[in-house]
């Protein structure tokens, strides 16, 4: 698996971050929820470089314009809940993407023995798909990699992104070991230092979900 780091170059990517990150903003969850958009849009756009192109002609009220767009059959997959926003982002680059959505949730517990439960898949045809897998975020590793074992019940995609906000190391190490291909990318906006007993990332955000769409039960 590559791993890309956006986040360690300066862009306009981590004003986003900071705001994502800073618990005053946090206070809005609307801006909460613009900023992992934002995040979405600007991951979508670096991703969208490593795309398969080809030249169309496109009728101008002037004249023929050779263009080169892409080909991909792309397919964005969703974690629930926190990936909403996130996806968001994405689908209003990939506009035309088909989409799928699994619902995962992690009950509380430590890193060695975190439990994640899935109970919802809805997604169209995989197989030979460009899938992007969006979730803010990467703490075990647990969720987004049953996520993807859910999907493969539609089909076996051709090239698979895994694209979140904020990585731990573990979560990274974890995905490393699952998907040792390399036609497999991470694409991250960060990476933070490391979990905590309840297996959040610190420095991290807290909590994604509940930042988004407010505490559950
Ligand atoms: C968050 C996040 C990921 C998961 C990451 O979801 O959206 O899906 O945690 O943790 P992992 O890498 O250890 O699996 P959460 O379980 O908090 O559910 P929510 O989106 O409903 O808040
Ligand atoms: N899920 C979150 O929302 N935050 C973390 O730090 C880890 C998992």
């Amino acid at each position: 698996m590559k791993v890309i780091d956006l986040g360690a170059g300066n862009s306009v990517l981590n004003t986003y971050m900071a705001e994502l990150r800073d618990k005053n903003y946090q206070q809005s969850r609307a801006l909460f929820r613009r900023n992992l958009t934002r995040i979405g849009q600007v991951m979508a756009y670096e991703l969208s470089r490593t795309l398969t192109y080809s030249e169309k002609s496109v009728e101008t009220p002037l004249a023929t314009k050779r263009v080169s767009t892409y080909d991909d059959h792309i397919v964005i997959g969703t974690v629930l809940r926190a990936g909403l926003a996130f996806h968001e982002g994405f689908l209003s680059v990939f506009d035309r993407a088909d989409n799928g959505f699994v619902a995962a949730y992690r009950e509380e517990g430590s890193a060695e023995n975190m439990k994640i439960h899935l109970d919802y898949m809805a997604a169209p045809d995989l197989s030979d798909s460009t899938l992007i897998l969006v979730d803010p975020m990467l703490a075990t590793g647990g969720s987004i990699e049953l996520a993807y074992q859910a999907f493969l019940q539609a089909g076996t995609p051709s090239t698979l992104h895994l694209c979140v906000a904020i990585a731990a190391p573990e979560g990274i190490a974890h995905l490393q070991a699952a998907f040792p291909s390399d036609n497999v990318t991470l694409w991250t906006a960060a990476i933070d230092e490391r979990l905590n007993e309840q297996a959040y990332i610190v420095p991290g955000l807290g909590d994604a979900g509940d930042l988004s769409f407010g505490e559950k039960l």
